[in-house]
């Protein structure tokens, strides 16, 4: 039986309903549309400029829709929510609070208790495999070990949805690779929908659900992309067919709007 009581419906449905996003009058997004199902895991991808970042931004609550809409299970957004965690590229951790007292900061800020808050920190730092990094402050751990202390300040709060701008562009590659299980573990558990900012055209098909692909500004769907690719997935998978054709498939249009982007800069120029 189908249970119609509220409580039963999973929490974490986004959609983007004819989204356009002005700058000053610049369009950086143009009827724009997509809709998530809670528990997604979606990769935005484009070149620079296409306004994947202003997606995110406007599901996260931080840019008015010019015109359209953005609905968190079924609700327009007002603004940011606790609904809703956020993780940037560069590490938007206090520098002045440790490990520990960044992850518990989001809890505090809802009113929870400074033990309880602490607690609850401590099981995230495991969770996050930084144990014996709790008193460690932001400047003394390295690029991976801040961006998890980000993820786990993000999923402390339990958001339904959960917004990442290149999170991982700033790390060499081994470090990368690690955090990207790291990730998808975390996400088997926590079970949030997922939206991911990157310009790596193997993170996105490693991690994703769906690969949407943006035109160049303004940003369009061009691909919404199904990964089919059976979880949970080895690193070695990129050397498989199917890994390897989505690839070409979205390096072929990512190729083709570059162009379109250089081909009008240089008939400006
Ligand atoms: N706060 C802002 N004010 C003015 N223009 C902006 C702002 N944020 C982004 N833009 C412009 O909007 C376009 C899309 O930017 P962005 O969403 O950051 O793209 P991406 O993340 O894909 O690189 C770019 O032309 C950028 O210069
Ligand atoms: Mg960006």
């Amino acid at each position: 039986m189908i249970s119609s009581s509220p409580s039963a419906v999973r929490a974490g449905h986004v959609e983007l309903r004819n989204l356009t996003v002005a700058y000053r009058g610049a369009a950086a997004l143009r009827d724009f549309g997509i809709a998530a199902e809670p528990g997604q895991f979606i990769c935005f991808l484009g070149p620079s400029g296409c306004g994947k970042s202003t997606a995110l931004n406007a599901i996260a609550g931080f840019v008015p829709p010019t015109s359209g809409e953005v609905l968190v299970d079924g609700a327009p957004i007002r603004g940011p929510g606790a609904d809703r965690g956020v993780v940037f590229q560069h590490y938007s951790l206090f520098p002045w609070k440790t490990a520990l007292a960044n992850i518990a900061f989001g809890l505090r800020m809802r009113g929870i208790g400074s033990a309880e808050a602490r607690r609850a920190a401590y099981e995230w730092i495991d969770r996050v495999g930084l144990s014996g990094f709790a008193d460690r402050y932001p400047h003394t751990l390295s690029g991976g070990m801040q961006q998890r202390v980000a993820i786990a300040r993000a999923l402390i709060n339990r958001p339904s949805v959960l917004l990442m701008d290149e999170p991982f562009g700033a790390l060499d590659a081994q470090a990368r690779a690690l955090m990207q299980e790291l990730l998808l573990d975390l996400w088997r558990d926590v079970g949030a929908t997922i939206f991911f900012v990157t310009h790596d055209v193997d993170e996105a098909i490693y991690l994703a659900d769906r690969v949407i692909v943006f035109s160049a500004a303004p940003g369009r769907v061009i691909l919404d992309l199904p990964i089919d690719l059976p979880r949970p997935r080895p690193p070695d998978i990129s050397a498989s067919g199917p890994f390897n054709a989505a690839k070409l498939q979205c390096l072929e249009l990512i190729r083709r709007e570059g162009r379109r982007i250089f081909d009008l800069s240089e008939s400006a120029a």
